[in-house]
């Protein structure tokens, strides 16, 4: 506080003082070269009066030889101010009077016939002819003598600085009443409400409880420029604690509704939590149904196959049991000829011979299948050999392309062993041959080629590539193909998971890479990139299917 006013009064009288002083020096130096030519005026004019008044006595006083009186009006001449020297004589050269600058001077003055002004740089000297008229008719003029009059400069000067000091020193006495008296008015004025409202803002511009008060009794009812800061720093205050208050119930209805929005959210994730839970149950589900989907297929496909070997075989036996029923009855009736019994005995053994066979191509047929469907239903890893292992898929696959114009060429070299978990091959193999036949093929109604290769790169991996010559995909089905739930028949059956468990078949159980590439019309082709287990015991590579 003391800080605001000391600073603020002493500003301002800094700059009033400076400002008075300045003003002053400028008007004391305009006098100053104003009063010279003024002084040499008066100077000009004092001596002309005295040469008006005085001269005419010294020239009567001279006249009646009245010494004393001429000495008198000489000293009179020499008591004006800017007068510094006189001198009197007259021209018998029986009187002769110096006094003051001229004092010294034992120059006579010469007989001057009229008045002479001479004006130097450092005096003004006059010389007066003292001229007495004759009292009688003759009026003639007598010139008795001269009067000199000399004025030094240095009189003028004197006076000038005379004057420049006092006017100086009665500056400076104004000047310092003056400072108090600004002192005095700027702090009653300025300084001291200011501090008052400072303190008030203070106090009240933090203090935003509707409740207080802010009153400053030495600020209220002033009409000044305080007063209408006073006034409108209170008309602010005003409507800052109404605003105030106007946000705080707004922030309490928005903690309010953000806590319910939070309520809302969090319940909404719960459900949301919930739902993705049960899809996730859901998709689990539709995988395992499409694992048995596959399944299904299979086990449709080997009792197709199954049921050739076992008809004949069935019908070998019946044959047989018809054979020996009548054999019988001919050897209880005594009817059995030798030859009947051999044809009998070809009979049976060609019967035998034709029901092993397709006996034993059942048991070929269920053990592969066995193998199969163990393998689609455990994810063990095992020993195959690929041309052979992809025959089988082919082959569980025949009822559904038999009367089918499409072929399948399994081109992979019967060289390629390798450690894989089969199960997951036969599905991938199974969902690509189905995808050819319902998509490519439009269910199998167009005939075409799928075709199988495969290409050994060292020990470490194994590419398959399948391909088919059907219909092909447009880009936009290329780019979604491996999404789950994606299909393009989805009102004729599909559930768009097929590639979605190829990818993941490839890329998580067998470890690898998949790219398929197709265009619209020109079939399509994929490339499975897999990584090779370690090298097999020995045993295993016997095994090998
Ligand atoms: N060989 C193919 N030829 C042409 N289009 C194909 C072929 N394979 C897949 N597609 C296209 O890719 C889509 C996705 O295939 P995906 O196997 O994932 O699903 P889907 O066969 O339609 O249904 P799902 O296999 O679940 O029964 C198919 O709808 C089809 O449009
Ligand atoms: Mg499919």
């Amino acid at each position: 506080m003391f800080g605001l006013k000391a600073h603020l009064t002493r500003r301002l009288m800094a700059y009033i003082t400076t400002s008075v002083l300045g003003a002053l020096l400028i008007s004391v130096a305009t006098q100053y070269w104003a009063l010279q030519p003024l002084l040499e005026r008066t100077r000009a004019g004092n001596v002309d009066a005295a040469i008006e008044n005085l001269a005419v006595l010294v020239t009567q006083s001279l006249w009646v030889y009245n010494e004393t009186g001429a000495i008198d009006a000489a000293n009179a001449i020499l008591r004006d101010q800017f007068i510094s020297g006189v001198s009197v004589n007259d021209h018998t050269r029986l009187f002769s009077y110096s006094n003051g600058d001229l004092a010294q001077s034992d120059i006579l003055n010469p007989q001057m016939s009229s008045l002479v002004r001479t004006e130097t740089d450092t005096a003004l000297t006059v010389l007066v002819p003292l001229i007495v008229k004759a009292e009688d008719d003759s009026k003639r003029d007598f010139n008795i003598g001269t009067l000199q009059i000399h004025s030094d400069n240095r009189l003028i000067r004197q006076q000038v600085n005379e004057l420049a000091k006092i006017t100086l020193s009665v500056s400076a006495v104004i000047l310092i009443v003056l400072q108090f008296l600004f002192y005095f008015l700027v702090r009653q004025l300025i300084a001291k409400p200011l501090e008052h409202f400072t303190l008030h803002v203070q106090i009240y511009a933090a203090d935003l409880a509707p409740e207080t008060v802010a009153v400053t009794p030495e600020l209220l009812g002033r009409s000044d420029e305080i007063g209408r800061l006073y006034e409108i720093f209170n008309a602010q205050r005003k409507s800052l604690i109404a605003q105030n208050l106007s946000l705080t119930e707004y922030r309490s209805h928005l903690e309010q509704l953000v806590s319910q929005r939070t309520a809302e959210l969090s319940a909404a994730n719960e459900t949301l939590v919930d739902s993705l839970e049960q899809l996730k149950q859901a998709q689990t589900e539709l995988i395992r149904s499409e694992k048995m989907a596959s399944l299904g297929i299979l086990v449709s496909g080997i009792a197709h196959e199954v049921n050739t070997p076992l008809g004949v075989a069935i019908t070998a036996a019946s044959h047989l049991s018809e054979e020996l029923r009548s054999t019988q009855k001919r050897l209880t009736n005594n009817q059995l000829t030798r030859s009947g019994f051999e044809t009998f005995l070809a009979e049976c053994h060609e019967t035998e011979t034709l029901l092993s066979h397709n006996l034993n191509r059942a048991a070929v047929l269920i053990q592969s299948f066995k193998k199969i469907a163990v393998d689609q239903a455990s994810d063990q890893a095992r020993y195959i050999n690929l041309h052979g292992y992809l025959n089988e898929i082919v082959m569980s696959l025949g009822p559904k392309l038999k009367h089918t114009g499409i072929e399948v060429l399994n081109r992979v070299p019967d060289t390629i062993n390798l450690d894989v978990p089969s199960g997951a091959l036969a599905q991938i193999i199974t969902n690509l041959i189905l995808n050819s036949f319902i998509h490519g093929f439009k269910n199998g109604t167009v005939a075409g080629t799928i075709t199988l290769d495969a290409e050994q790169h060292g020990d470490q991996a194994l590419s398959i590539v399948y391909q088919d010559n059907g219909d092909g995909m447009g880009a936009e089905v290329l780019e979604r193909i491996y999404d789950p739930f994606y299909t393009t028949r989805r009102s004729e059956g599909g559930s768009g998971l097929g590639m979605n468990i190829v990818y993941n078949l490839v890329t998580s159980k067998l470890h690898g890479q998949i790219e398929t590439t197709s265009q619209l019309g020109e079939g399509l082709k994929i490339v499975m990139t897999i990584k090779l287990l370690n090298e097999q015991p020995a045993y295993q590579q016997e095994n090998a299917l």
